[in-house]
Order: structure tokens, then sequence, then C-alpha cells
């Protein structure tokens, strides 16, 4: 089975391709179908924002597609960036903006999580959203230096996301649950449409 993952974060396409092939499943980039597309994410969720991304590809071309939305949400922020998480800061300055904006919270109160929304929008234009999640403490300063975005400043344990082989973190990320929900989800999906 092959299906389109609406991003154009190389990341997300790896960690995508890592979590979907062992399953059988082909992960066709946007450039691999030739669509590019760039829609404004103004969801106030993590699931609108992941159906405005499945929809613009979908519309274009009408095959199976994916499209996750992800941040990561900090108790001692009220939650934030969460939704915003992209655009807290430029790219290169996230983790050093979020240790600075919480150079004052006692370790205790560093808790978080990384949610992870995904839309599969199926050939006949079926719409489902699903999520996961994964908590952990923000650390003091940034380790590691695998994944991306938030990774290295995301203590899941002794170690931080970044410090993870991306296998470890596939098996714990809120992007590797909320994909496994998926797969779930098709090979159900799947299986009552041949029977
Ligand atoms: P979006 O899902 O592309 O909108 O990403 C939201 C933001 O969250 C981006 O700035 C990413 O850097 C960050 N983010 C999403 N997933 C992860 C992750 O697995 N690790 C670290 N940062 C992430």
């Amino acid at each position: 089975m092959k299906i389109v993952i609406a991003t154009n974060n190389q990341n997300k396409l790896r960690e995508a391709r890592e979590i979907f092939s062992p399953l059988g499943i082909e992960i066709l980039s946007q450039k691999d179908v030739s669509v590019s597309v760039n829609p404004e994410e103004n969801g106030i969720t993590f699931a609108e924002n992941a159906l405005i991304k499945a929809r613009a590809v979908y519309e274009l071309i009408h095959l199976p597609v994916i499209a996750d939305d992800s941040g990561l949400c900090v108790d001692a922020l009220d939650g934030a960036p969460g939704v915003y998480s992209a655009r807290y800061a430029p790219e290169h300055l996230l983790c050093e903006t979020l240790l600075e904006n919480m150079k004052d919270v006692p370790t205790e109160q560093r808790t978080a999580k990384f949610v992870t929304a995904v839309a599969f929008i199926d050939e006949n234009g079926r719409e489902i959203t699903l999520e996961g999640n994964c908590p952990g403490i923000i650390g003091f300063e940034k380790r590691g230096t695998n994944g991306f975005g938030y990774d290295p400043v995301f203590m899941y344990g002794e170690k931080s996301f970044a410090e993870l082989e991306p296998e470890q973190k596939n098996a714990v990320s809120h992007r590797g649950q909320a994909f496994r929900k998926l797969y779930d989800y098709l090979k159900n999906h799947y299986q009552q449409e041949e029977n």
C-alpha cells in the first residue's frame, strides 16, 4: 500500500518511513507525487491543523494521504508553545528560547508532553484523526545531536530525545504512537473493504 505524507519536513518524512516501512506501507513524499503545498496552519488544535495539511494534498491527488501536526506542551507555560511550537522562535533558536523562558522554573515543575495528531484521508475522501502523546521533563541545557526541534531539551528518563537512537525515539514518541494507532486503523479499514 502507498500513502502520501503531506509534509515538507525531511525529518518527519524519515520518521514516517522508519515507522511504516516495517509494516509494509510505502510512504511517498509530496515530491514523489509532484505536489507542492504549504497551507496556512490556522487551526486551534493539533487535529485541525493535521486535517488542513492532509486536505490540501488530497484535493490535488485523491490518493490516500496522511499528515501530522505536532508540538510541545509545557505545563509551567500553561501548555505553550502547543500548536504554536513551530512559530515560537526561529528553528535554530527553539531550544534556547524555551530554556530562557523556563530558567526560573524548578525541576519538579518542568513537566511537559509532546503531542502528535495524525490525520488520514482515504482514496474516497473519508477522514479520521488520531492522537499520540509522550510525557517528559524540560532539561536545563541542550543534550545530544540526534532528532530535531525541541529534542535536545526534552528529557525522557535519563536521556534527552536527541540522545536516543531514531528507533528508540520512534518506539516511545508521540509521533510513533500516533502513527502506530493509524497503522492499526488502516489494517482494519482495508481488511473490512476486502471482505
Ligand atoms: P509541525 O507539526 O510541523 O507544525 O511542528 C511543530 C513544531 O514542533 C516544530 O517546530 C518542530 O520542531 C516541533 N516538533 C514536532 N515534533 C517534534 C519532535 O519529535 N521533536 C522535537 N520537536 C518536534
